[in-house]
């Protein structure tokens, strides 16, 4: 049993001035019992430091970490229980596989049988077991990372960390190494927080995800909610690969109802594009943004293509030229223009443009965003 919460938890480092820089800034969050939550951001957002507080291998500046209810800020580090992986995994280069399994508990004064009881079922666990005589220097990566998770299993600790511990691995075997430590966490039923800069690995790994930036974390959901309901414009583009397509432009009401006009700049002059009606639902949320800047967001799978000329929906087309093409086998993406904005279309393999050709891309208004241009939060 853990359940770890974060309460008010910054941390601050001096900045060259002296002034408090936050790496971490007023973080609160509670990993349920069991679950797996993935802490994901771009690089420097504070993602290593939150963790590497409630291992308690950095010192909390503010706030408090507590374990199923007991504030764990001044405990030790080997006395939280909690088991940490890493991205170097850094094994102890002279023991064979087993003796590095087995440091840890040695350590701990483990008895003799306890210790060979576990590092063999940690071995079979991992599937490492012919593993366990050889020395690090003798395993390829994927192996090496199965080691070092060896090493915290084996601990049997209430809490598992992870800081980006497939990053050094190549695309194929993070992809493997994935799927085992999604199947660990089921087998283990232990809690977990992973730290990734991988919104895929966030996506296919975590039961829920907090997204953070600037050592805050925007939004905390679990991964369908994160995608379909971006709080901010910033989790919009962060989460989705490729990104959610962007529209700058305004609301107005007009007497058959709400509706979206494209704003932005064609070679450094203001120009207006394209016109979108919005369905009613849309027109009730939206009324108090009537008239403000807004971004309208739509991911690229909500959009459809034709030629032009095809037979269209009144109100949610948009002329556009092909500007790139990018087959990937399973699906094709477009890259398109709509005059002033460049955006994405997701597509099946079958459909093809080629660059230059003019199409009437479809916009689902169903899925359409929209977000505060000023603030960049979500409005619909
Ligand atoms: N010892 C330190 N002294 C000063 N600043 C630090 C120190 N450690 C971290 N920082 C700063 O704190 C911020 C957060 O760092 P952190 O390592 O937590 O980022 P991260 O999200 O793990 O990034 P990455 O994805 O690159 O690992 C960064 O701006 C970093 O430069
Ligand atoms: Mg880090």
């Amino acid at each position: 049993m853990a359940r770890i919460v974060l309460e008010n938890l910054s941390k601050t480092f001096k900045g060259p001035k002296g002034e408090p820089v936050y790496a971490v800034n007023n973080v609160n969050l509670t990993i349920e019992d069991r679950e797996l939550l993935v802490l994901v951001g771009p690089s420097g957002c504070g993602k290593s430091t939150t963790l590497r507080m409630i291992a308690g291998l950095d010192e909390v500046s503010r706030g408090t970490i507590s374990i199923d209810g007991t504030i764990i800020n001044e405990v030790e580090p080997r006395d939280r229980d909690v088991a940490m992986v890493f991205q170097n995994y850094a094994l102890y280069p002279h023991m064979t596989v087993y003796e590095n399994l087995a440091f840890g508990l040695k350590l701990r004064k483990y008895p003799r049988a306890e210790i060979e009881k576990r590092v063999r079922e940690a071995g079979e666990t991992l599937g490492i077991t012919p593993l366990l005589d050889r020395l690090p220097k003798a395993l390829s990566g994927g192996q090496r990372q199965r080691v070092a998770l060896g090493r915290a299993i084996v601990r049997q600790p209430k809490a598992f960390l992870f800081d980006e511990p497939l990053s050094n691995l190549d695309a194929q075997m993070r992809v493997q190494m994935r799927t085992e430590i999604s199947k660990l966490h089921q087998r283990l039923a232990a809690t977990m927080v992973y730290v990734t800069h991988d919104q895929v690995e966030a996506m296919t790994m975590g039961d829920r995800i907090a997204v953070m930036k600037e050592g805050v974390v925007l939004q905390i959901a679990d991964p369908i909610q994160l995608y379909n309901h971006p709080a901010n414009l910033f989790v919009a583009g962060f989460i989705g690969s490729p990104p959610m397509n962007f529209f700058r432009g305004a609301l107005r009401h007009e007497p058959d109802g709400a509706c979206f006009v494209e704003q932005g700049q064609t070679n450094g002059e203001k120009a207006a594009g394209f016109k979108l009606k919005l369905p009613p639902e849309h027109s009730t949320k939206l009324a108090s943004s009537a008239g403000k800047p807004v971004v309208l967001g739509l991911r690229p799978e909500d959009i459809t293509l034709s030629m032009n000329g095809a037979v269209a929906t009144s109100g949610s087309t948009v002329d556009a030229v092909v500007e790139l093409v990018e087959p990937l086998g399973s699906e094709t993406l477009f890259h398109l223009n709509s005059g002033v904005h460049s955006f994405i279309a997701r597509l099946g393999a079958a459909q093809r443009m080629a660059p230059d050709q003019k199409v009437r891309a479809a916009f689902n208004p169903a899925r359409f965003r929209f977000f505060d241009s000023m603030t960049g939060q979500a409005i619909a």
